[in-house]
C-alpha cells in the first residue's frame, strides 16, 4: 500500500445523497436514512481490495471453486457517536464483520481529542480495521483514534469518512501515512470553531436529533 492514500468517493450516487443530506432543513429521520444508504454504497469502495479464498461449490451444474470473502476479518472500529451513523450500512454489506467502539470527545477550548471509552473484538492482529467517523475536520479525534487502535495491532486500517477539510486530511496523513482515507468529499477549509464549510454541520447532532 502506497503512502498518503486519499479516495474521494465520486460514484454519483454518493455525491447525489450527500446534497441532499448537506441540506439544513432535512430531518433527523432523512438524515440518518441518507447517512446509511452511504455508508452502504462506500463500503463497496472500501473493500474493493479485500482478500478472497475459493472455496468449493455446487451449482445446479456443477462442481466449482469460487472466491468468498471471510467477513469475520474485518473490524469496524466507530468513533463514538457519530460514527455510529456509518456503522449499519456498513454492516449490511458486511454482516460477519465484528465491531469496537473508540469514544473521544475534543475539548472545545483546545480541539485535542480525550479519550473515554475504548473496546476492541480479541484477535486484532487477524483483522482488518475500518475506522468510521463522518467528520475527518481538525484530524485531531481522528489521529487519536488511530494512534489508541494501533497499540492493538490489526492487520490493516482504513479511515472513512464522509466529509473531510484539506486541513484534517493534511494532520491525519502526517501522523499515519500507511492509512488510507476513503470520504465522499473534501470541503473548503475549516471555520474558527472547527467545523468542516460548507459542510453539514454538526453529524452527531443531525443523526441523534440533539439540537
Ligand atoms: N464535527 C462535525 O460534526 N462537524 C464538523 O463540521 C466538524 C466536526
Amino acid at each position: 500500500m502506497s503512502e498518503r492514500e486519499l479516495h474521494v468517493l465520486t460514484h454519483p450516487l454518493i455525491q447525489h445523497k450527500l446534497t441532499l443530506l448537506r441540506q439544513k432543513d432535512r430531518s433527523t429521520n432523512s438524515f440518518r436514512r441518507l447517512l446509511h444508504e452511504i455508508a452502504m454504497l462506500m463500503a463497496y469502495e472500501v473493500t474493493r481490495e479485500m482478500p478472497t479464498q475459493l472455496v468449493q461449490i455446487e451449482t445446479p451444474l456443477a462442481t466449482m471453486q469460487a472466491p468468498m470473502i471471510d467477513g469475520k476479518k474485518t473490524v469496524f472500529v466507530v468513533v463514538m457517536r457519530a460514527g455510529a451513523g456509518l456503522l449499519d450500512g456498513m454492516l449490511e454489506v458486511i454482516p460477519g464483520a465484528r465491531v469496537g467502539h473508540v469514544g473521544l470527545y475534543r475539548d472545545p477550548k483546545t480541539l485535542v481529542a480525550v479519550e473515554y471509552y475504548f473496546k476492541m473484538p480479541h484477535d486484532m492482529h487477524e483483522r482488518d480495521a475500518i475506522v468510521l467517523d463522518p467528520m475527518l475536520a481538525t484530524g485531531n479525534s481522528a489521529v487519536a483514534a488511530v494512534e489508541r487502535l494501533k497499540e492493538t495491532g490489526p492487520r490493516s486500517i482504513r479511515f472513512v469518512c464522509l466529509l473531510a477539510a484539506p486541513e484534517g486530511i493534511r494532520n491525519f496523513h502526517d501522523h499515519h501515512p500507511d492509512v488510507p482515507v476513503y470520504t465522499a468529499a473534501v470541503d473548503s477549509h475549516l471555520n474558527d470553531h472547527g467545523y468542516i464549510v460548507p459542510g453539514l454541520g454538526d453529524a452527531g447532532d443531525r443523526l441523534f436529533g440533539t439540537k
